[in-house]
């Protein structure tokens, strides 16, 4: 990990020109990034502009960057110039994880674990995704609001369980039963700067250790029994596939390896993809005319509407506001300005969303907008560049298929009931009253 605190900031720079700095205490600037994200970025932006310098615990010296053009020329930059953001999720996923590698490592990563994640294999997915929906909403109540958050968190999980294990059974349950209140946490504490001393077993840290363990031991025995499994060879799940790479001097990754890059998927590719599809029942409640569209759209037998809502929903509600790089070279020229080595690059994606320049009326949600065009690159709930969210394609179907499933077996009432707030969990923003909705059977 680096020690962003080694970053000498006050070393001087013959920039072209700095970003503007805001000048707040640096534990200020850290508690209105942790807590009031949407709130201080978006004010930030009017009073400094589009690109603006921040120093907060961390992350340390940062330029935020909120213009779709900018951000664009940082997702494409060479990654000579720009690597991952440090500190990064491997933090929370361990050194085996795709979130730890940069340069050739990170590119030969990549490569290995696209297969799953492209065309037909991700169309063999709906029917599990189908089969995960339909089981969740069976015991869905009629005529009482309830929150679909946590429905969407178990389907999602449950997707993204099987796909990369391939098959159920027990070991399933019992990891099913342990994700989710390690996600809560792994979220919280993923942008805590870890404390210097030893901390005990019913601390935070000791309980994602405990996690870690438990974790281990049941993926390193799914291991041995894939190992074992005469059909390995033909398995298509995710585990097959890295257990059957090799590196270049032949040799397999090792279980370590291998178990963090599966924690990886499974904490990158529920929480997202759920907090999303709760957004999506929180805005159909309050805009009957695009859920018409919708319900006429699938009785129909079509999908254009539907996809350009999913598009609409994520530029209106976006959950993850954060891409982050950091600069390499000895600076990172970004338009007019220079940002110098050692500091963190930040896409703010909720900005970038934001533009009315891009997005006309940015705050009114209408899918209208992206209908019968192509999506403008100021698009980007998925960050860019080689380092672009590996699972855009796979969340995509996943919420087509469960929003198409929803709307053909209910109906979703709607009123005018007031905007949930934007709660932020410390990686996605979810709706805050967890997407309510009332619902009827069909
Ligand atoms: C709506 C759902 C999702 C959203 C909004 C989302 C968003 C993102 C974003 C913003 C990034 C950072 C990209 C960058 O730095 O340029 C990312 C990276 C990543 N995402 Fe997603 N994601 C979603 C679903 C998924 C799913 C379903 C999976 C896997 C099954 C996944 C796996 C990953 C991985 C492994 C990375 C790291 C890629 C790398 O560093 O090379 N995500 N995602």
């Amino acid at each position: 990990m680096t020690d962003t605190t080694t970053i000498d900031t006050e070393a001087p720079v013959t920039p072209a020109k700095t970003p503007p700095v805001v000048r707040l205490p640096k534990p200020v600037q850290g508690v209105l990034l942790a807590g009031f994200r949407r709130w201080f970025l978006r004010n930030a932006l009017k009073r400094y502009g589009p690109v603006f310098a921040i120093n907060v615990p961390f992350f340390g010296r940062s330029v935020v960057v909120s213009d779709p053009a900018l951000a664009r020329r940082v997702f494409l930059a060479s990654t000579d110039d720009l690597i991952n953001v440090q500190p990064n999720l491997s933090r929370v996923f361990g050194s085996g994880s795709v979130f730890a590698l940069d340069h050739k490592e990170h590119r030969v990563r990549r490569k290995l674990l696209a297969p799953p994640f492209h065309g037909q294999s991700i169309k063999n997915y709906e029917k599990v995704i189908e089969e995960e929906t339909l089981r969740e909403t069976s015991t869905w109540p009629e005529g009482r609001e309830f929150p679909t958050l946590e429905p969407m968190n178990r389907i999602t999980l449950n997707v993204i369980l099987r796909t990369v294990f391939g098959a159920d059974g027990s070991e399933l349950d019992y990891l099913r039963e342990i994700i989710p209140p390690w996600a809560k946490l792994a979220s919280r504490m993923a942008t805590l700067p870890e404390p210097p001393f030893r901390t005990g077993r019913y601390s935070p840290w000791g309980r994602m250790a405990e996690f870690r363990r438990n974790f281990d031991r049941v993926v390193f025995a799914l291991i041995e029994k894939a190992e074992a499994d005469p059909r390995l060879e033909d398995r298509t799940d995710i585990l097959a596939l890295l257990l059957r790479s090799r590196y270049e001097d032949g040799t397999p990754m090792s279980h370590q390896e291998i178990s963090d890059e599966l924690l990886t998927l499974l904490g990158a590719g529920h929480e997202t993809t759920a907090s999303t599809l709760g957004w999506a029942f929180e805005r159909l409640r309050r805009h009957p005319g695009v859920l018409a569209e919708l319900v006429k759209e699938n009785d129909e037998g079509g999908s254009e509407f539907r996809q350009a809502t999913i598009v609409e929903l994520q530029r209106n509600r976006t959950v993850i506001d954060f891409a982050g790089r950091h600069v390499s070279a000895p600076y990172f020229d970004l338009g007019e300005w220079r940002i110098p080595h050692g500091y963190t690059v930040m896409i703010s994606i909720g900005n970038v969303h934001a533009n009315a320049e891009a997005f006309p009326a940015p705050e009114r949600f209408d899918p209208n907008r992206f209908v019968g065009t192509r999506t403008p690159t100021a698009w980007v709930p998925f960050g860019g560049g080689t380092r672009r969210c590996i699972g855009a394609a796979f969340a995509n179907v996943e919420m087509d298929v469960v929003l198409r499933t929803v709307l053909r077996h209910f109906v979703i009432e709607t009123d005018d009931a007031p905007e949930e707030k934007i709660h932020f969990r410390g990686i996605a923003f979810t709706p805050k009253d967890g997407g309510l909705v009332t619902v009827h059977r069909r």
